[in-house]
C-alpha cells in the first residue's frame, strides 16, 4: 500500500491501510500523553492533509487510539501553563485549538476516538470533537474534566461539547466536580457511544464504526430542556448553591466563572464553546490557578521518590488499634496481604470489622472485597513477622513497650525488610537504641483517619542511611499515599504546625470568644475545618498529649483540662467544645463579625509561623515539601499555595 505524503510529526504517528483507513496513534514525550502545544500543532498540519485525502476520496475515515500503555491522553500539558497565562498569547492559542477540533468535526469523513486508560480534560475534549468513542470498560479507564482541580474549566471546547452529548445537568456536573467516570458510567452519560471488554478490541470496533459511518446522537430534549428559556437561570441558581457549599467565589472562582458561562449560553453549546475564551482567560492567570499548579506539581514530585523497583507484598502490623487496625486495612485494600497483632484475638477483631465496611465502601465487586478480608488476617502470635517485607508498630504511645517490641523483632526480621514505627511524639533514636541495627527503624507516620488523609511523614532519625528512607517512601507510594520526608523532631512537621494554631483557638475560646465564630472564622480564610472542630475530631486526649509533648502547657482546671478530665473528648465520645450527634458538630449562630477572613488569618499565623521555624530547622528539606505536606496533613487553603507561599504573597 502505497502511503500518503504525511509531515514528520514527533507526537503522531499515521499509516493508511489497505481499506483507506487512517490510523492516528498519539505518543508524546513522557509517560502520560498530553496535549502540548506541539503536539497541536502538529495536528493542525496532520488535519490539513486528512482534509486533503478525503476531498479526493483516499482517505475513508480516521481512528484515533493511543499508542502509550498508561492511556488514552491525560489532558493538556500543564507545565506549559505558567507561560500559557499571558493574556497576549492564550486567547489566540484557545482560538486556534477551537478551530482545529471545529475542522475536525467539519471532517466529510468518520473520525472515530479508541479510548483506554486516562482520557482527562483536553484529551477528552478531542475525543468529544470526533464522531465517535468507543472505550474500554475495564477498571482502568477514567473519563472526566479535572480542570477545577486547577483552577481553571475546560478550554478547548468541553464546554459546549459535554452539554450537547450528556445534556446540561449531568456535563455541568461533571465539569463542577472533576469527578473521573468508569467507562460504563461515561456510556450512560453519552459521552462515550460504544463499549468494549479489551484494548485489543478497540481497533476492530472503532474500524467498524468508521466502515458504517456510525455518528454519536446528541442529548435528548428531555435533557436539553433544563437549559432551556428560565428553567436555565433556576438551575444555574441551584448549581451555585451547590458549589457555594463546597467553596467560597474569592477562594475558587473557576466552578461559579463556568455556571454563569452555562447561564449565559448553556441552551445553545456553540455558544457556549465561543464564550469559553473570554472567561477562561482570566481564571488561567489568577492566583488560584497559579498556586493550584504548584501545589499539583508538588504532589506529582512526591510521586516520583522513593527507591526504585522494591516490590511489597506482606506487611505486617503490631498494634490492632486506631491507628494500626486502620493501617492494617488500608494495606489490605492496597492489595498487600497483612498479618495483624495485638495482644489478643479481642482486640484484633473490631479492626478487622472495621476493615470489611472499608472493603465494602470502597470495593465495587463482592469477590474483591472477599479477597481483601481474605488479604487481612489476624495474627495474635506474631508468625507474620518473618515473612514480612514491611513491618509497621503502632502500640500504645510509650518508649519501654515499643523498645521491647523491637528488640524481640530484630533476628526474626527478612533481610532487607523495612521496620517502622508509627509513633508521633517519641524520638526514633530512642526507639532504636537498643537495636542491634538502629538504622534499620525508620517512622511512617499516618494520619487519623488514615483512608481519607493522603500524607505519610517518613521520619528519618540520625541512624538512617538513604537507603532505608528511600524503601519507605517507596511503601508509602505503593499503598497509594503521598509521602514526606522529616527529620525526626518532636512532632515532626504537621503536628508541630498544627499544635499552636489549635492551642491558640482553644486559649481565645476559654477567655470567652464564640467557638463558632473562630471555627467560621478559619474556614472563611480557606481552612477546610475550624481549629475547635478540628479539636474535637482529632480527639481531646489525643490534642493534649501531643501538645504537652511539645511542651506547649494545658493549664490544669482549664476548660480544656476539665473536659479531657470529664472524658468528653470530642466527636469520639459525642462531645468536647462541642456536642456531636451522627458525626456532626452541634454549632449555634456565628456572632456578627466585620472581617471573619481577617480574624481567620489571625489564627492561622502561629501555624504559618511555626512551619517558618520547622524549616529553618531543617525538618523539611525546602519550602516546596513544607508547603505541600502542611497542605495534605493539615488541610491548609490549596488555593494559597500552602503556608510558606501564602506568607510570600502577603495572604498569612
Ligand atoms: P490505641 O490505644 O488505639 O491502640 C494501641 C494498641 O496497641 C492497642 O490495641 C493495644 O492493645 C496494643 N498493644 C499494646 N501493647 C502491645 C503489645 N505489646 N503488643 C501488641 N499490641 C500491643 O492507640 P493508637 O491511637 O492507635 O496509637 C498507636 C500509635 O500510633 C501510637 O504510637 C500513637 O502515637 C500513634 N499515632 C496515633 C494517632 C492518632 O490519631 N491516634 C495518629 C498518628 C500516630
Amino acid at each position: 500500500m502505497i502511503q500518503p505524503q504525511m509531515p514528520e510529526t514527533k507526537n503522531w504517528s499515521f499509516h493508511r491501510d489497505v481499506e483507506k483507513l487512517g490510523w492516528l496513534t498519539i505518543n508524546t514525550p513522557g509517560p502520560v500523553n498530553t496535549l502540548s502545544r506541539e503536539a497541536i500543532t502538529e495536528l493542525e498540519v496532520l488535519v490539513t492533509r486528512f482534509e486533503a485525502l478525503a476531498e479526493s476520496g483516499e482517505l475513508v475515515g480516521v481512528i484515533l487510539l493511543s499508542g502509550k500503555d498508561s492511556g488514552f491522553i491525560a489532558g493538556a500539558d500543564v507545565s506549559e501553563f505558567d507561560a500559557m497565562s499571558d493574556f497576549s498569547v492564550l486567547p489566540e492559542a484557545l482560538k486556534r485549538t477551537h478551530a482545529l477540533f471545529a475542522r475536525i468535526e467539519k471532517l466529510k469523513i468518520p473520525v472515530v476516538a479508541g479510548i483506554h486508560g486516562f482520557c482527562l480534560g483536553g484529551g477528552l475534549e478531542l475525543a468529544l470533537a470526533c464522531h465517535y468513542r468507543v472505550a474500554v470498560n475495564d477498571d482502568k479507564t477514567r473519563i472526566g474534566f479535572p480542570e477545577v482541580g486547577l483552577g481553571i474549566f475546560p478550554g478547548f471546547g468541553g464546554t459546549g461539547r459535554s452539554i450537547r452529548q450528556a445534556g446540561p445537568v449531568d456535563a455541568m456536573q461533571i465539569m463542577l466536580t472533576g469527578k473521573m467516570l468508569r467507562a460504563g458510567a461515561a456510556r450512560g452519560l453519552n459521552l462515550v457511544d460504544k463499549l468494549v471488554r479489551h484494548r485489543d478490541m478497540l481497533r476492530w470496533e472503532a474500524r467498524k464504526a468508521v466502515l458504517q459511518k456510525r455518528k454519536s446522537t446528541e442529548a435528548g430534549f428531555l435533557k436539553r430542556v433544563m437549559a432551556m428559556g428560565p428553567l436555565r437561570g433556576y438551575v444555574a441558581g441551584k448549581m451555585k448553591e451547590q458549589a457555594g457549599k463546597k467553596a467560597r467565589v474569592e477562594h475558587y472562582p473557576a466552578p461559579y466563572a463556568l455556571i454563569e458561562l452555562f447561564e449565559a449560553h448553556g441552551n445553545d453549546w456553540k455558544a457556549m464553546i465561543a464564550g469559553e475564551v473570554d472567561a477562561f482567560v482570566p481564571l488561567m492567570g489568577s492566583d488560584t490557578a497559579t498556586n493550584l499548579r504548584r501545589v499539583f506539581f508538588a504532589s506529582e514530585a512526591l510521586k516520583k521518590q522513593g527507591t526504585k523497583g522494591v516490590k511489597f507484598a506482606r506487611v505486617h502490623v503490631i498494634g490492632a488499634g486506631v491507628m494500626g487496625g486502620d493501617i492494617a486495612a488500608w494495606c489490605a485494600l492496597k492489595g498487600m496481604s497483612v498479618t495483624l497483632q495485638d495482644l489478643d484475638m479481642e482486640r484484633i477483631q473490631p479492626a478487622l470489622d472495621r476493615g470489611k465496611k472499608l472493603f465494602k465502601k470502597r470495593l465495587r465487586k463482592k469477590h474483591e472485597v472477599d479477597a481483601a478480608v481474605l488479604r487481612l488476617e489476624a495474627d495474635p502470635n506474631g508468625k507474620g513477622v518473618s515473612r514480612a517485607d514491611v513491618i509497621i508498630e503502632a502500640v500504645v504511645e510509650k518508649l519501654e513497650v515499643k523498645q521491647s517490641i523491637f528488640s524481640g523483632l530484630e533476628d526474626r526480621l527478612k533481610p532487607g525488610a523495612i521496620l517502622a514505627t508509627n509513633t508521633s511524639s517519641i524520638e526514633l533514636e530512642r526507639i532504636a537504641e537498643k537495636l542491634k541495627q538502629p538504622e534499620r527503624l525508620i517512622g511512617l507516620h499516618f494520619f487519623n483517619p488514615v483512608a481519607q488523609l493522603p500524607l505519610v511523614e517518613v521520619i528519618r532519625s540520625t541512624f538512617n542511611t538513604d537507603a532505608e528512607i528511600g524503601k519507605g517512601a517507596a511503601f508509602a507510594l505503593a499503598i497509594g499515599k503521598s509521602p514526606v520526608v522529616v527529620k525526626s523532631a518532636p512532632g515532626f512537621l504537621v503536628n508541630r504546625v498544627l499544635m499552636p494554631y489549635m492551642l491558640g483557638a482553644v486559649q481565645r475560646v476559654e477567655a470567652g470568644e464564640s467557638k463558632e465564630m473562630l471555627d467560621a472564622a478559619a474556614v472563611a480564610f480557606g481552612m477546610p475545618m475550624g481549629p475547635i472542630e478540628l479539636m474535637d475530631t482529632v480527639g481531646l486526649d489525643v490534642g493534649k498529649s501531643v501538645a504537652t509533648e511539645l511542651g506547649h502547657g494545658v493549664p490544669e482546671g482549664s476548660q480544656f483540662d476539665r473536659l479531657v478530665k470529664e472524658g468528653k473528648l470530642g466527636r469520639k465520645t459525642g462531645e468536647g467544645f462541642y456536642k456531636w450527634v451522627d458525626g456532626k458538630a452541634q454549632k449555634g449562630e456565628v456572632p456578627a463579625h466585620g472581617d471573619l477572613a481577617g480574624l481567620g488569618r489571625e489564627l492561622v499565623k502561629p501555624l504559618v509561623d511555626m512551619t517558618e521555624v520547622v524549616l529553618a530547622e531543617g525538618v523539611v528539606a525546602n519550602e516546596g515539601l513544607a508547603d505541600i505536606g502542611v497542605i495534605m496533613g493539615t488541610g491548609f487553603a490549596p488555593f494559597l499555595g500552602g503556608p510558606l507561599k501564602a506568607r510570600k504573597d502577603g495572604k498569612a
